[in-house]
């Protein structure tokens, strides 16, 4: 497919460029020369088998623990050894695999932490707070504390505080696992909604149909090295990728 004409047409620049990413801990390689990029705007999905070292590169994405060696641009900026703190004040939102939301505060406390990630002003912080409790379908839950939320709310806290630090790119790591189909449908569309804002969206998905309705790109992760990136259609019809999946052990359906 015409790549121009995919994306409506007119120059990208690229948000998010990974050179060369290794990481290691100790003797486990978990990434292994990992290189591709994420355009202004695109959705980018991310799959391999368990153990594959997705979570791993978000890890080094966000500064949670840089890489080993390679480089990682955001924006043109070298980001490779920012921490985590800088990352999300420049731009980059992530959710967690294990929801991290502090259980015993509520909803609401829950997504001004996010807030103040990317403001000092507790005015424009509050009225994030609302722009994404809205954005995120969460208002009915503002005074709910975080521990009582089931599975699928609790994956939308992690989305809603994601997106309170005002990302430019967002990270997406098994926001769908555990949910119902029709709680997938709905992520899907808050997904859909998020990227319409004008956010880049890197996200980390076992369920094959919805990563390949919902990207515009696929990253293959095998034993930590890149197995392929290309359109879903690419993905999907290469005879390696089936193998590598296939072959490379459960699927992570055990949170299901
Ligand atoms: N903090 C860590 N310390 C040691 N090994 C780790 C750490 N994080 C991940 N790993 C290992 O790195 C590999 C990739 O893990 P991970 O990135 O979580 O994979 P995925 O998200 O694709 O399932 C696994 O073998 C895992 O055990
Ligand atoms: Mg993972």
């Amino acid at each position: 497919m015409d790549e121009q004409k995919k994306y409506g047409g007119g120059k990208r620049s690229k948000i998010l460029e990974l050179n060369g990413i290794t990481k290691k801990f100790g003797g486990l390689v978990a990434n292994e020369n990992v290189t591709f990029d994420v355009e202004e705007g695109e959705i980018v999905g991310v799959v391999g088998p368990n153990g594959a070292g997705k979570t791993t590169l978000f890890n080094s994405i966000s500064g949670a623990f840089p890489p080993t060696s390679g480089t990682i641009t955001f924006n043109g900026q070298d980001i490779t050894s920012l921490p985590a703190h800088e990352c999300a004040k420049i731009g980059i939102g992530r959710t967690f695999q294990i929801p991290q939301s502090l259980n015993e505060m509520t909803v609401w406390e829950n997504v001004i932490v996010g807030a103040l990630c990317h403001t000092d002003n507790m005015n424009e912080a509050m009225k994030k707070v609302n722009e994404v409790m809205e954005l995120c379908g969460m208002e009915k839950f503002r005074d709910m504390v975080a521990g009582k939320l089931n599975v699928a709310q609790k994956k939308r806290l992690e989305i809603a505080r994601a997106m309170a630090t005002d990302p430019k790119l967002l990270l997406l790591d098994e926001t769908m696992a555990g949910l119902t189909a029709t709680e997938r449908i709905e992520a899907v569309e808050l997904i859909r909604k998020i990227n319409s804002m004008g956010i880049a969206i890197l996200t980390i998905e076992h369920n094959m149909d919805v990563v390949m309705s919902v990207s515009n790109r696929v990253v293959v992760l095998v034993s930590g090295r890149l197995l392929m990136v290309g359109s879903p259609e690419e993905v999907t019809s290469n005879p390696e990728v089936i193998s590598a999946y296939l072959g490379g052990g459960s699927k992570d359906e055990s949170d299901e």
